[in-house]
């Protein structure tokens, strides 16, 4: 029989795995997906609602007002704000603009699983450099892997899965050892929940290095997940290719004034994100206490590095009404929600390392 060719790339394509949702009627805490455990806000609710009644009409193709408040929000010119469908969006079309076909794209590994796939998308060959044990990206073997082929290179700070920022003095010999014409893409997904005083701080480099991009989303500290709004902050050159690549209309209406309403609501994310940042030193401080080693997070997660043992943990988990997220054969990820979230969880970490 006679079938359409797929791309060979799609072959070795790693699948994306969503975090388990919890179904069958039972009640589960979902620390799945890295999501905000909180409702929207009454305004951004407000928004949503009076955005309703032009979705007949295509939205804003630039997403003009959105991307005035997020330069003045950022302290950044106009021209350097993209936004797009999630931030993972934009990781697509940041690669689109400027990889050629057998390029290499060096990524830290473990990290967020969207990087290989959208790599391999891209056309571009990625070039894996492993975490170290205790969590962190290993930047001076990244440098390291650079090539004359490479043209990008992801950062992810806070990584996720593992939990660490990137420090302000790793990144800066960093970027002094790259070549300037390598894109260095900062995924800052958690940026809001940073706590450490010496982690790096993005906006600051990017005003040094015209190389350097920035990625930022509304789906976590703004708990915007189920809209898909993000956005990367390039240099006006960078940014315009990144726009060129983009998906037409890739920011919904509703998207748009959800985020504006977000932005205008500063306080009220703050507290709750300095809520999270508290209930994550509770789930760091019982886990240490009951003798598990967990890496340092600044993100709303925490990362056990069970080996072989993650996905029986995780199932186990999800029988007491927890869902987590595993890797098989390599860790669980748990997201920080709610407080007897934290309590059931503590729980069945408490009877494995009992056992
Ligand atoms: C490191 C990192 N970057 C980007 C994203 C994508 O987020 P979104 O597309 O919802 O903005 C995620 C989501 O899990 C992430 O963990």
């Amino acid at each position: 029989m006679t079938r359409v060719p797929l791309r060979r790339a799609l072959a070795d394509l790693p699948p994306y795995v969503p975090g388990a949702r919890a179904g069958g009627g039972a009640m589960a805490y979902k620390l799945s997906s890295n999501e905000n455990p909180y409702p929207p806000l009454p305004s951004v609710m407000a928004a949503i609602a009076d955005g309703a009644v032009d979705v007949n009409r295509y939205p804003d193709m630039y997403a003009t007002e959105l991307t005035e408040a997020i330069a003045r929000h950022l302290d950044v010119p106009v021209e350097s704000v993209v936004t797009g469908g999630g931030s993972v969006a934009l990781l697509g079309h940041v690669l689109a603009a400027v990889c050629e076909a057998g390029d290499e794209v060096v990524l830290p590994w473990r990290s967020f699983e969207a990087y290989p796939i959208y790599v391999t998308l891209a056309g571009a060959v990625g070039v894996p450099v492993p975490v170290g044990t205790d969590g962190r990206l290993d930047l001076v073997a990244m440098a390291a892997a650079v090539t004359p082929r490479t043209r990008v290179m992801l950062v992810c700070t806070p990584n996720n899965p593992t939990g660490p920022a990137v420090r302000a003095d790793e990144l800066a010999a960093l970027l002094d050892a790259v070549p300037k014409d390598v894109l260095v893409l900062l995924d800052e997904a958690y940026v809001e929940f940073v706590r450490d005083p010496e982690a790096a701080d993005g906006l600051a480099v990017f005003a040094e290095h015209p190389n350097v991009v920035l990625l930022r989303t509304f789906s976590k500290a703004y708990g915007l997940a189920g809209l898909r709004v993000g956005y990367a902050v390039a240099r006006p050159r960078l940014a315009a290719a990144i726009r060129a690549a983009s998906t037409p209309f890739g920011v919904s209406h509703i998207g748009q004034l959800a985020a504006l309403a977000s932005l205008a609501a500063q306080q009220e994310m703050r507290t709750r994100v300095d809520a999270i940042v508290a209930e994550r030193a509770r789930m760091l401080t019982g886990l240490r206490a009951q003798g598990w080693h967990v890496p340092d997070s600044q993100a709303n997660f925490v990362w056990l590095a069970l080996g072989e043992h993650a996905k029986s943990f995780a199932d186990r988990s999800a029988r007491a009404g927890v869902l987590v997220r595993p890797f098989a054969g390599d860790g669980v990820r748990i997201s920080v929600g709610e407080t007897e979230a934290t309590d059931l969880l503590l729980e069945v970490t408490a009877e494995v390392v009992r056992r």
